[in-house]
Protein backbone atom coordinates (compact mmCIF):
# COMPACT_ATOMS: atom_id res chain seq x y z
CA UNK A 1 0.00 0.00 0.00
CA UNK A 2 1.29 3.10 -0.77
CA UNK A 3 1.14 5.67 1.56
CA UNK A 4 0.44 9.53 0.51
CA UNK A 5 2.95 12.18 0.86
CA UNK A 6 2.98 14.20 4.57
CA UNK A 7 2.49 17.04 1.96
CA UNK A 8 -0.78 15.65 0.03
CA UNK A 9 -1.92 14.22 3.62
CA UNK A 10 -1.89 17.99 5.13
CA UNK A 11 -3.87 19.55 2.05
CA UNK A 12 -6.45 16.88 2.25
CA UNK A 13 -6.91 17.44 6.02
CA UNK A 14 -7.67 20.93 5.67
CA UNK A 15 -10.81 20.36 3.63
CA UNK A 16 -12.08 17.86 6.92
CA UNK A 17 -15.56 19.20 8.04
CA UNK A 18 -15.87 21.97 4.94
CA UNK A 19 -18.94 21.87 2.69
CA UNK A 20 -18.41 21.07 -1.31
CA UNK A 21 -20.87 23.18 -3.32
CA UNK A 22 -18.99 25.05 -5.58
CA UNK A 23 -16.03 24.11 -8.02
CA UNK A 24 -14.56 27.58 -6.53
CA UNK A 25 -15.07 26.04 -2.91
CA UNK A 26 -11.44 24.32 -2.80
CA UNK A 27 -7.86 26.10 -3.98
CA UNK A 28 -5.87 24.32 -6.96
CA UNK A 29 -3.58 22.29 -4.38
CA UNK A 30 -6.69 20.99 -2.72
CA UNK A 31 -8.13 19.88 -5.91
CA UNK A 32 -4.71 18.61 -6.92
CA UNK A 33 -4.56 16.29 -3.77
CA UNK A 34 -8.00 15.24 -4.32
CA UNK A 35 -7.16 13.77 -8.06
CA UNK A 36 -3.53 12.22 -6.60
CA UNK A 37 -5.70 10.22 -3.99
CA UNK A 38 -8.42 9.32 -6.74
CA UNK A 39 -5.39 7.67 -8.47
CA UNK A 40 -4.16 5.76 -5.48
CA UNK A 41 -7.77 4.72 -4.83
CA UNK A 42 -8.38 3.35 -8.37
CA UNK A 43 -4.89 1.55 -8.82
CA UNK A 44 -6.20 0.26 -4.82
CA UNK A 45 -3.13 1.59 -3.87
CA UNK A 46 -4.71 3.17 -0.63
CA UNK A 47 -7.37 1.80 2.05
CA UNK A 48 -9.49 4.06 3.69
CA UNK A 49 -12.00 2.98 6.31
CA UNK A 50 -14.42 5.91 6.97
CA UNK A 51 -15.66 3.02 9.75
CA UNK A 52 -19.35 3.22 9.43
CA UNK A 53 -20.04 6.67 8.64
CA UNK A 54 -23.39 7.73 7.12
CA UNK A 55 -23.94 9.71 4.36
CA UNK A 56 -27.43 10.86 3.59
CA UNK A 57 -28.88 11.41 -0.04
CA UNK A 58 -31.18 14.05 -0.66
CA UNK A 59 -32.17 13.94 -4.38
CA UNK A 60 -35.03 15.56 -5.72
CA UNK A 61 -33.88 15.05 -9.22
CA UNK A 62 -33.62 11.62 -11.27
CA UNK A 63 -29.63 10.40 -11.54
CA UNK A 64 -28.11 7.12 -12.04
CA UNK A 65 -24.19 7.88 -11.72
CA UNK A 66 -24.12 10.22 -8.90
CA UNK A 67 -26.71 8.34 -6.68
CA UNK A 68 -24.90 4.98 -7.19
CA UNK A 69 -21.29 6.08 -7.36
CA UNK A 70 -21.91 7.95 -3.63
CA UNK A 71 -23.58 4.97 -2.37
CA UNK A 72 -21.16 1.97 -3.94
CA UNK A 73 -18.25 4.83 -2.40
CA UNK A 74 -19.46 5.09 0.91
CA UNK A 75 -19.79 1.19 0.56
CA UNK A 76 -16.27 0.99 -0.60
CA UNK A 77 -15.16 3.24 2.49
CA UNK A 78 -16.73 1.32 5.02
CA UNK A 79 -19.62 3.51 5.70
CA UNK A 80 -22.73 3.55 4.08
CA UNK A 81 -25.81 5.56 2.84
CA UNK A 82 -29.32 6.38 3.57
CA UNK A 83 -31.81 7.65 1.08
CA UNK A 84 -33.41 10.54 2.11
CA UNK A 85 -36.00 10.74 -1.09
CA UNK A 86 -37.85 14.22 0.06
CA UNK A 87 -41.30 12.15 -1.48
CA UNK A 88 -41.08 9.84 1.31
CA UNK A 89 -39.86 12.25 4.29
CA UNK A 90 -41.74 14.51 5.99
CA UNK A 91 -39.84 17.32 3.58
CA UNK A 92 -41.98 16.50 1.11
CA UNK A 93 -44.96 17.76 3.57
CA UNK A 94 -43.37 20.44 4.06
CA UNK A 95 -41.32 20.66 7.15
CA UNK A 96 -38.92 23.29 6.71
CA UNK A 97 -35.04 22.95 5.35
CA UNK A 98 -34.19 24.65 8.98
CA UNK A 99 -35.44 21.90 11.04
CA UNK A 100 -34.88 18.80 8.96
CA UNK A 101 -30.99 19.91 8.21
CA UNK A 102 -30.70 20.01 11.61
CA UNK A 103 -32.22 17.01 12.50
CA UNK A 104 -30.34 15.05 9.66
CA UNK A 105 -27.04 16.44 11.03
CA UNK A 106 -27.93 14.38 14.50
CA UNK A 107 -28.03 10.98 12.70
CA UNK A 108 -25.67 11.73 9.28
CA UNK A 109 -22.22 12.56 9.10
CA UNK A 110 -22.56 14.20 5.52
CA UNK A 111 -25.26 14.96 3.03
CA UNK A 112 -24.92 14.65 -1.05
CA UNK A 113 -27.97 16.98 -2.76
CA UNK A 114 -29.39 17.25 -5.83
CA UNK A 115 -31.80 19.89 -6.34
CA UNK A 116 -32.84 23.13 -8.79
CA UNK A 117 -31.25 25.94 -6.87
CA UNK A 118 -28.08 26.58 -5.64
CA UNK A 119 -29.77 28.81 -2.55
CA UNK A 120 -31.43 25.56 -1.33
CA UNK A 121 -28.21 23.71 -1.27
CA UNK A 122 -26.82 26.82 0.43
CA UNK A 123 -29.41 26.93 2.69
CA UNK A 124 -28.86 23.27 3.93
CA UNK A 125 -25.17 24.26 4.35
CA UNK A 126 -26.18 26.84 6.86
CA UNK A 127 -28.47 24.68 8.91
CA UNK A 128 -26.43 21.76 8.67
CA UNK A 129 -23.31 21.18 11.53
CA UNK A 130 -22.13 18.26 8.62
CA UNK A 131 -20.40 18.76 5.35
CA UNK A 132 -22.90 19.24 2.59
CA UNK A 133 -22.23 18.33 -0.99
CA UNK A 134 -23.47 19.55 -4.20
CA UNK A 135 -25.03 16.36 -6.18
CA UNK A 136 -25.43 18.56 -9.13
CA UNK A 137 -27.98 21.78 -9.01
CA UNK A 138 -28.82 23.87 -11.83
CA UNK A 139 -26.02 26.22 -11.46
CA UNK A 140 -23.18 24.09 -10.79
CA UNK A 141 -21.66 20.40 -10.92
CA UNK A 142 -18.61 20.36 -8.91
CA UNK A 143 -18.50 16.11 -8.81
CA UNK A 144 -18.76 15.56 -12.31
CA UNK A 145 -16.27 18.24 -12.99
CA UNK A 146 -14.08 16.74 -10.67
CA UNK A 147 -14.35 13.04 -12.59
CA UNK A 148 -13.90 15.06 -15.56
CA UNK A 149 -10.38 16.20 -15.51
CA UNK A 150 -9.31 13.09 -13.15
CA UNK A 151 -10.21 11.55 -16.57
CA UNK A 152 -8.29 14.21 -18.83
CA UNK A 153 -5.29 13.96 -16.66
CA UNK A 154 -5.68 10.12 -16.87
CA UNK A 155 -5.07 10.43 -20.40
CA UNK A 156 -2.62 13.13 -21.12
CA UNK A 157 -0.52 12.69 -18.09
CA UNK A 158 -0.77 16.06 -16.60
CA UNK A 159 -3.41 19.34 -16.75
CA UNK A 160 -2.05 22.42 -17.16
CA UNK A 161 -1.69 24.24 -20.19
CA UNK A 162 -4.06 21.67 -21.82
CA UNK A 163 -7.36 23.10 -23.55
CA UNK A 164 -10.53 21.54 -22.60
CA UNK A 165 -13.40 22.54 -25.46
CA UNK A 166 -16.92 22.21 -24.13
CA UNK A 167 -19.99 22.39 -26.94
CA UNK A 168 -23.42 23.32 -26.29
CA UNK A 169 -25.84 24.59 -23.46
CA UNK A 170 -23.97 26.94 -21.23
CA UNK A 171 -25.24 25.32 -18.46
CA UNK A 172 -24.11 23.78 -14.96
CA UNK A 173 -21.53 21.53 -16.40
CA UNK A 174 -20.43 23.86 -18.14
CA UNK A 175 -20.14 26.48 -14.86
CA UNK A 176 -18.17 23.84 -13.00
CA UNK A 177 -15.98 23.08 -15.74
CA UNK A 178 -14.82 26.76 -16.19
CA UNK A 179 -14.01 27.17 -12.53
CA UNK A 180 -12.02 23.48 -11.43
CA UNK A 181 -10.53 24.03 -15.34
CA UNK A 182 -9.48 27.97 -14.16
CA UNK A 183 -8.19 26.21 -10.72
CA UNK A 184 -6.40 23.56 -12.89
CA UNK A 185 -4.61 25.85 -15.35
CA UNK A 186 -6.52 23.97 -17.65
CA UNK A 187 -7.95 26.41 -20.72
CA UNK A 188 -11.56 26.33 -21.05
CA UNK A 189 -13.61 26.78 -23.93
CA UNK A 190 -16.89 27.01 -24.49
CA UNK A 191 -18.61 27.58 -27.43
CA UNK A 192 -22.51 27.84 -27.61
CA UNK A 193 -25.27 29.67 -29.37
CA UNK A 194 -26.53 33.01 -28.51
CA UNK A 195 -28.76 33.19 -25.75
CA UNK A 196 -27.83 29.64 -24.09
CA UNK A 197 -24.21 31.23 -22.72
CA UNK A 198 -23.14 30.79 -19.12
CA UNK A 199 -23.68 33.32 -16.64
CA UNK A 200 -21.76 36.31 -16.83
CA UNK A 201 -20.50 36.25 -13.05
CA UNK A 202 -19.39 32.54 -13.27
CA UNK A 203 -17.28 33.62 -16.54
CA UNK A 204 -16.27 36.50 -14.45
CA UNK A 205 -15.41 34.09 -11.37
CA UNK A 206 -13.59 31.74 -13.48
CA UNK A 207 -11.15 34.19 -15.37
CA UNK A 208 -10.68 36.12 -11.69
CA UNK A 209 -9.42 32.70 -10.10
CA UNK A 210 -7.67 31.06 -13.08
CA UNK A 211 -4.47 30.29 -12.77
CA UNK A 212 -1.62 32.85 -14.49
CA UNK A 213 -1.82 32.21 -18.65
CA UNK A 214 -5.02 30.11 -18.69
CA UNK A 215 -7.48 30.93 -20.91
CA UNK A 216 -11.11 31.12 -20.17
CA UNK A 217 -12.82 31.62 -23.74
CA UNK A 218 -16.28 32.42 -24.71
CA UNK A 219 -17.68 31.67 -28.37
CA UNK A 220 -20.77 31.59 -30.01
CA UNK A 221 -18.54 29.38 -33.28
CA UNK A 222 -18.06 25.48 -32.23
CA UNK A 223 -15.26 25.36 -34.55
CA UNK A 224 -13.50 28.15 -32.65
CA UNK A 225 -13.89 26.37 -29.73
CA UNK A 226 -12.74 22.97 -30.65
CA UNK A 227 -9.72 24.31 -32.94
CA UNK A 228 -6.45 22.42 -31.39
CA UNK A 229 -8.83 21.19 -28.42
CA UNK A 230 -7.18 18.11 -26.24
CA UNK A 231 -10.14 17.28 -25.05
CA UNK A 232 -14.16 17.70 -26.61
CA UNK A 233 -17.17 17.92 -23.97
CA UNK A 234 -20.76 18.25 -24.74
CA UNK A 235 -23.86 18.05 -22.63
CA UNK A 236 -27.78 16.90 -23.12
CA UNK A 237 -28.88 20.41 -24.69
CA UNK A 238 -32.41 20.44 -22.30
CA UNK A 239 -31.38 19.83 -18.57
CA UNK A 240 -33.38 18.76 -16.08
CA UNK A 241 -36.08 20.77 -15.36
CA UNK A 242 -36.02 22.58 -19.04
CA UNK A 243 -37.73 19.59 -20.67
CA UNK A 244 -40.32 22.32 -22.06
CA UNK A 245 -37.86 23.73 -24.14
CA UNK A 246 -36.57 21.17 -26.18
CA UNK A 247 -38.55 21.91 -29.61
CA UNK A 248 -36.25 25.42 -29.14
CA UNK A 249 -33.31 24.51 -27.92
CA UNK A 250 -33.56 21.21 -30.82
CA UNK A 251 -33.21 24.90 -33.57
CA UNK A 252 -31.08 26.46 -31.52
CA UNK A 253 -28.37 24.35 -31.18
CA UNK A 254 -28.79 22.73 -34.62
CA UNK A 255 -25.12 23.79 -35.45
CA UNK A 256 -23.68 22.12 -32.45
CA UNK A 257 -23.99 18.94 -32.30
CA UNK A 258 -20.57 17.17 -31.64
CA UNK A 259 -20.01 14.52 -35.03
CA UNK A 260 -16.96 13.93 -36.98
CA UNK A 261 -16.88 17.02 -38.53
CA UNK A 262 -16.27 18.98 -35.92
CA UNK A 263 -14.44 16.73 -33.65
CA UNK A 264 -11.70 16.39 -37.04
CA UNK A 265 -10.91 20.03 -35.43
CA UNK A 266 -9.86 18.94 -32.26
CA UNK A 267 -5.90 17.78 -31.77
CA UNK A 268 -5.67 14.18 -33.38
CA UNK A 269 -5.69 12.51 -30.19
CA UNK A 270 -8.11 14.54 -28.54
CA UNK A 271 -10.53 12.59 -26.33
CA UNK A 272 -14.69 13.31 -26.26
CA UNK A 273 -16.25 13.28 -23.32
CA UNK A 274 -20.04 13.66 -21.93
CA UNK A 275 -21.13 13.65 -17.98
CA UNK A 276 -24.35 11.06 -19.67
CA UNK A 277 -27.14 10.57 -20.12
CA UNK A 278 -26.55 11.43 -23.84
CA UNK A 279 -28.76 12.27 -26.57
CA UNK A 280 -27.53 9.85 -29.37
CA UNK A 281 -28.33 12.19 -32.61
CA UNK A 282 -28.82 15.67 -30.81
CA UNK A 283 -25.24 17.19 -29.26
CA UNK A 284 -23.03 14.09 -30.42
CA UNK A 285 -23.42 11.49 -32.70
CA UNK A 286 -23.91 7.41 -31.90
CA UNK A 287 -20.87 7.24 -33.93
CA UNK A 288 -18.56 9.22 -31.32
CA UNK A 289 -19.89 8.14 -28.58
CA UNK A 290 -18.89 4.10 -29.78
CA UNK A 291 -15.66 5.61 -31.18
CA UNK A 292 -11.50 5.28 -29.94
CA UNK A 293 -11.74 9.22 -29.17
CA UNK A 294 -14.55 8.86 -26.19
CA UNK A 295 -13.71 8.05 -22.42
CA UNK A 296 -17.23 8.45 -21.59
CA UNK A 297 -17.76 5.15 -19.58
CA UNK A 298 -14.29 5.73 -18.08
CA UNK A 299 -15.37 9.41 -17.06
CA UNK A 300 -18.70 7.41 -15.37
CA UNK A 301 -16.39 5.29 -13.71
CA UNK A 302 -14.16 7.79 -12.26
CA UNK A 303 -17.24 9.90 -10.29
CA UNK A 304 -16.68 6.53 -8.01
CA UNK A 305 -13.10 7.42 -7.79
CA UNK A 306 -12.76 10.98 -7.11
CA UNK A 307 -15.91 11.02 -4.85
CA UNK A 308 -13.93 8.37 -2.54
CA UNK A 309 -11.23 10.61 -2.05
CA UNK A 310 -13.73 13.61 -1.38
CA UNK A 311 -15.85 11.58 0.89
CA UNK A 312 -12.41 10.68 3.01
CA UNK A 313 -10.98 13.88 3.05
CA UNK A 314 -14.47 16.06 4.30
CA UNK A 315 -14.98 12.86 6.51
CA UNK A 316 -11.72 12.97 7.86
CA UNK A 317 -11.02 9.63 7.01
CA UNK A 318 -7.14 9.96 6.59
N1 LIG B 1 -23.57 12.64 -14.90
C1 LIG B 1 -24.49 12.53 -13.93
O1 LIG B 1 -24.54 13.28 -12.96
O2 LIG B 1 -25.34 11.49 -14.13
P1 LIG B 1 -26.64 11.16 -13.26
O3 LIG B 1 -27.66 12.24 -13.57
O4 LIG B 1 -27.06 9.81 -13.73
O5 LIG B 1 -26.28 11.19 -11.81
N1 LIG C 1 -26.88 19.36 -17.45
C1 LIG C 1 -27.51 18.09 -17.13
C2 LIG C 1 -26.53 17.21 -16.45
C3 LIG C 1 -27.07 15.86 -16.05
C4 LIG C 1 -26.06 15.01 -15.36
C5 LIG C 1 -28.72 18.36 -16.26
O1 LIG C 1 -28.64 19.20 -15.35
O2 LIG C 1 -29.75 17.72 -16.48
Amino acid sequence: MAEISHGVAAVLSSLKGGDFLSSSDFKSEQIVALLDLAAQLKKGDRRIDLGNRVLGLIFTKASTRTRVSFQVAMARLGGQTVDLNPKVTQLGRGEPLEDTARVLSRFCDALAIRTYSQEELEDYSKWSSIPVINALTDLEHPCQALADFFTMHEAFGSLEGQTLAYVGDGNNVAHSLMLCGALLGVNVRIGCPKGFEPLPNIVEKAKEIALDGTQILLTNDPLESVSGANAVYTDVWASMGKEEEQGIREKAFEDFCLNMKLLSAARPDAIVLHCLPAHRGEEITAEIIESDFSRVFDQAENRLHVQQALLAALLGGL
